[in-house]
């Protein structure tokens, strides 16, 4: 174990199908599902943006992530290497090597912020613990959460606890720690969704929150909802972030890689989903805002969690499992820096830890700019960024930017540079539906929303 620190050492394989699994599900369940499909679903007007971004799962999604893992596991290196190793296996094509490098990127700046909201997990924990949700009216529940973004202070101490959290495992190695913790990780917070899901139930409005989130009304799908929901798509999925080339590197040959793709995918999905119908009959209920934005969860849950029996327990339970999902994420976007700069000869620790400052100090941009620097929005000459703070741009920037146009170059990577024999190698009988779906109907899709987001 303690070899892999060496650089150089050849990584030590995931033990089997179910490890990978779990590690893959660790890094794509997370905030991405808990906290931001809800809100942005809300934001973006329901069922039409839902069906979107299930479909964007499905056609882009899926197929990107076998072509990362395969990209990973056939380079066996991080995701900067592995893209150098897979552009120079295709002959004369350094340039694609970029698509690592931008990937890392990505994690890096989605590390910054979203330290900074898995922070919010643990004053939340702290209040539920001692009862302070019990019996709170919506109103008190929105001033609660208010109060946190309000104060500097306590954004950063938490901030920064969670990245320590996150430097901790990295450094030690992923692979210790990670299989294990999301092993019971996440049926716990499947089982806990369910009971939130059964509540929802009791509050009689369902019904309307299955409605808002089911039945699509096309009128209120804009070009940039669109855009939203591609981006959400791989966001969710950990794509276009080298966590799961950086996950795939430790994938054993003989692991089909189709079927632990489709795994995690409907894994991701059914969270993300159950969230959904969680959190939507509560917000009607109390005649929340559907599109309240980032606190969405955070007001509504309380006031849930508030009237039924047991709650605090549950409330309690629910954000310490909301913290260690965000973890098992935030872990997979260190790591595609730490396996480059490891691979470079930095020991393990030391990438850990220096990348992990550098990402907190960015993040503390996005702390200031949930307070001190709410007016203050940078890029307001551009129209995409209009308005946008720092945080909003961050966001914007990886997930309708960066993460679409890498999945791109990805997709016409490996549908148009790789050599077939090479990708079919890895993929086995799947390759005859993934190839034409990457090499058509993928890019195809991301072009296209990209032209009616720039027109
Ligand atoms: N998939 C994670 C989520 O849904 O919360 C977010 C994420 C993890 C994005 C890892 C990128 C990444 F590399
Ligand atoms: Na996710």
């Amino acid at each position: 174990v303690q070899g892999k620190t060496q650089a150089g050492a050849s990584p030590a394989l995931w033990s089997g199908r179910f490890a990978f699994i779990m590690a893959a599900v660790g890094s794509a369940v997370g905030l991405g599902n808990i906290w931001k499909f809800p809100y942005i679903t809300g934001e973006n007007g329901g069922g039409a943006f839902v069906l979107v971004y299930l479909a964007c799962i499905a056609v882009i999604g899926l197929p990107i992530m076998m072509s990362e893992v395969m990209l990973g596991r056939r380079g066996g290196k991080s995701p900067i290497g592995a893209m150098a190793a897979a552009a120079d296996g295709e002959g004369r094509s350094r340039g694609w090597a970029g698509i690592g490098i931008m990937a890392t990127l990505a994690a890096f700046i989605i590390l910054s912020f979203y330290s900074v909201i898995a922070g919010w997990t643990m004053p939340y924990i702290a209040e539920a613990f001692g009862g302070g949700f019990e019996g709170i009216a919506a109103e008190d529940s929105g001033a609660l959460f208010g109060g946190l973004l309000a104060s500097p202070g306590q954004l950063l101490l938490w901030h920064t606890v969670f990245m320590g959290l996150t430097v901790l495992v990295s450094a030690g190695g992923v692979r210790h720690g990670l299989e294990r913790a999301v092993t019971w990780l996440m049926p716990a917070l499947f089982v806990l969704l369910l009971i939130l899901v059964g509540y929802a139930m009791t509050t009689g409005h369902f019904g309307a929150a299955v409605g808002f989130l089911f039945k699509p009304d096309f009128s209120s799908l804009t070009a940039e909802s669109i855009l939203v929901a591609l981006g959400h798509a791989f966001f969710t999925l950990s794509l276009a972030s080298g966590a799961m080339m950086a996950y795939g590197a430790y994938l054993k040959k003989d692991i089909s890689i189709a079927r632990t793709s489709v795994t995690v995918a409907v894994m991701d999905t059914g969270v993300a989903l159950l969230a959904g119908l969680a959190i939507f009959p509560i917000v009607f209920a109390h005649g929340l805002e559907p599109g309240a934005g980032p606190g969405l969860i955070f007001v509504t849950l309380p006031v849930a969690f508030g009237q039924m029996p047991g709650g605090s327990f549950f409330a309690t339970l629910f954000f310490v499992l909301l913290l260690f999902a965000a973890w098992t994420s935030s872990i997979s976007m260190l790591e595609s820096l730490v396996s480059y700069l490891n691979e470079k000869g930095v020991s393990r620790v030391k990438a850990a830890v220096g990348g992990g400052i550098a990402a907190w100090l960015v993040g503390i941009t996005t702390v200031l700019s949930l307070n001190l620097w709410s007016d203050l929005t940078p890029l307001d000459m551009w129209a995409q960024f209009e308005g946008k703070t720092l945080f909003d741009i961050y966001d914007y920037l990886t997930a309708n930017i960066m993460m679409p146009l890498g999945a791109l170059l990805t997709a016409l990577f490996v549908g148009w540079k790789m050599k077939p024999v090479h990708s079919a190698a890895e993929l086995g009988r799947w390759h005859a539906v993934w190839f034409p779906v990457v090499r058509y109907l993928s890019p195809i899709a991301v072009l296209i929303v990209f032209y009616f987001n720039l027109s």
